[in-house]
């Protein structure tokens, strides 16, 4: 099983319209993914699920999008030069031993030019050390307002053929 994360909790975000369009490319390669957006995240799992803490709320949430995931898509916002805290302490709340030996593939998001390359390296750093295999394919997406239509719907045909092709090789990776 797949799991495609948007990794910010800011509502109406743009990582959520990608990993959206994400969904629907892995559809058409004929794969059903779960969509994990990490606003749906429980409000306080950031002092009810840390440090062996856990609730029943954060635990449905593990055994529905993470445990039984095999592979993972991240979609990953650019917030001050680096990935948003929020995924951090997401990551700080889940045992590292679940995700050890699990593939990962990321597509970087900003509104600025750089396409979150650093933030998806800074991530990259973390993934390595808990034991996650990251896909040499990083996609940067730079300037994702000028790629989204009034309806939410990410539309620039360039980007569309490049995740297009991540999802391909992701998906025989
Ligand atoms: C807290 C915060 C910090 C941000 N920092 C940057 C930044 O360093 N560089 C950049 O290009 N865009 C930055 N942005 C803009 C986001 O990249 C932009 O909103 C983009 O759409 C991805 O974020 P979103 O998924 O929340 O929409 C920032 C946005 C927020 C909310």
């Amino acid at each position: 099983m797949i799991t495609i994360i948007s990794a910010t909790n800011r509502p109406n975000s743009n990582t959520l319209k990608v990993a959206q369009k994400y969904s629907q490319l892995m559809e058409k390669q004929g794969v059903k993914s779960e969509l994990l957006s990490l606003e749906s995240l429980p409000h306080d799992f950031i002092f009810t699920d840390m440090y062996g803490k856990r609730s029943d709320n954060f635990q449905q949430l593990l055994d529905k999008c993470i445990i039984p995931a095999q592979k993972f898509a991240i979609v990953v916002p650019e917030y001050n030069g680096s990935y948003a805290g929020i995924l951090k302490s997401f990551l700080d709340a889940i045992p590292p031993e679940i995700n050890k030996g699990k593939k990962v593939v990321l597509i970087g998001v900003s509104s600025g030019r750089a396409g979150n390359i650093r933030g998806l390296d800074h991530l990259t750093s973390v993934l390595h050390h808990l034991g996650m295999h990251v896909h040499p394919n990083k996609l940067p997406i730079s300037s994702v307002l000028s790629m989204i239509d009034s309806d939410g719907n990410l539309v620039d045909e360039k980007t569309l053929l490049v995740l297009e092709n991540q999802t391909i090789e992701f998906l025989k990776w």
